[in-house]
């Protein structure tokens, strides 16, 4: 009797939940009011963070922005300062470094207050072949682009659930969704940060915490600078995405509260056949799409010479 109960109630809220998904298409959904918030974003010294920044520039937010660039959050600073934001704290700080993560973390609280926004989007690249990569860098990259999201959720979730209010947001990528030739350190930390944002996402759920939101971003290639060199095979079908667009994009889902955001749409394509089709078909797909070859022009941001 339990079964059938329960398969009935499934199926009629997946009828549900579908129609409701198919009509939020058509439709201009309605935007929430961040103003009182205060909204941290890591890695806010340059592309995608500091247009985030930008962006919630105008929100009446407290904008607390982190980067390892000292000269990067000043110039940040200075633009949102410039777009009419009036509370903006900066704090040079290194995500990678535990230590110091907790430590700025209870600076921030001191002296601007609770994280209500969470933006973990602080990330780097080695873009070698994975043996070629040193064992430095392979660990740099993970700390950067994962570990740093679990301690700073540690540092800021705890007054989160207390109020039962706040956002996650990871900035991850379509690498952390499928893995790509010459980019196996990226991949994996991007694929980790991933499943550690969804599951957090679900522990919250399990736990009554539905009042913190969390959306999880997997672009394509953004012509930031970060992939600088790299190719697309098929500029329509796998566009390098505009910062800009990226940047407004992610704000749209994240006061919308979109839990998924991929980037172009046929990434949703590639993630399924990915889980439908047999893996040779799957390598010939690969190949098709240039995910072979990505990589083999690779600059990436160069060093500045002193
Ligand atoms: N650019 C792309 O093609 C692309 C594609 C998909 C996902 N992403 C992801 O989007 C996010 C933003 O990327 P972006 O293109 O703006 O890169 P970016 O290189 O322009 O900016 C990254 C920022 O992170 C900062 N940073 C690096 N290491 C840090 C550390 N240890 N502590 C604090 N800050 C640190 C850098 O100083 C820089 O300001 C990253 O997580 C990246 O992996 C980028």
């Amino acid at each position: 009797m339990n079964f059938l109960v329960e398969t009935l109630r499934v199926i009629l809220l997946t009828i549900y939940y579908l129609l409701e998904a198919f009509v939020k298409l058509f439709i201009t959904l309605e935007k929430k009011n961040v103003a009182g918030e205060i909204v941290l974003i890591t890695g806010a010294g340059g592309g995608i963070g500091r247009l985030l920044a930008i962006e919630f520039a105008t929100m009446d937010v407290s904008l607390v922005l982190w980067d390892i660039n000292l000269e990067g959050l000043k110039e940040t600073a200075r633009a949102v300062n410039e777009k009419g934001a009036t509370r903006v704290y900066y704090y040079q700080t290194d995500c990678s470094d535990r230590a110091e993560v907790y430590r700025v973390a209870e600076q921030v609280k001191q002296e601007v207050g609770d994280v209500t926004i969470l933006i973990n989007n602080a990330g780097i690249v080695t873009g070698k072949k994975f043996m070629e990569s040193s064992d430095v860098l392979v660990e740099k990259t993970v700390r950067v682009n994962t570990m740093a999201h679990f301690w700073t959720y540690k540092a800021f979730l705890p007054a989160m659930t207390g109020k039962n209010h706040g956002h996650l947001v990871c900035i991850a990528s379509s690498a952390g969704l499928i893995g790509v030739n010459g980019l196996a350190d990226y991949c994996s930390s991007k694929f980790a940060a991933v499943g550690f944002a969804e599951s957090v996402a679900l522990e919250l759920i399990a736990t009554g915490k539905d009042g913190i939101k969390t959306t999880i971003v997997c672009p394509y290639f953004i012509n930031t600078g970060m992939f600088n060199g790299c190719i697309t095979k098929w500029p329509r079908m796998l566009p390098i995405l505009e910062p800009e667009y990226v940047a407004k994009k992610i704000m749209n889902a994240i006061l919308t509260d979109q839990t998924y955001l991929l980037m172009p749409k046929t990434v949703y394509l590639l993630i399924i056949l990915k889980s439908l089709v047999p893996w040779k078909e799957a390598v010939i797909l690969g190949m098709y799409l240039g995910a072979f070859n990505f990589m083999d022009t690779f600059k990436g941001r160069q060093k500045k010479k002193d």
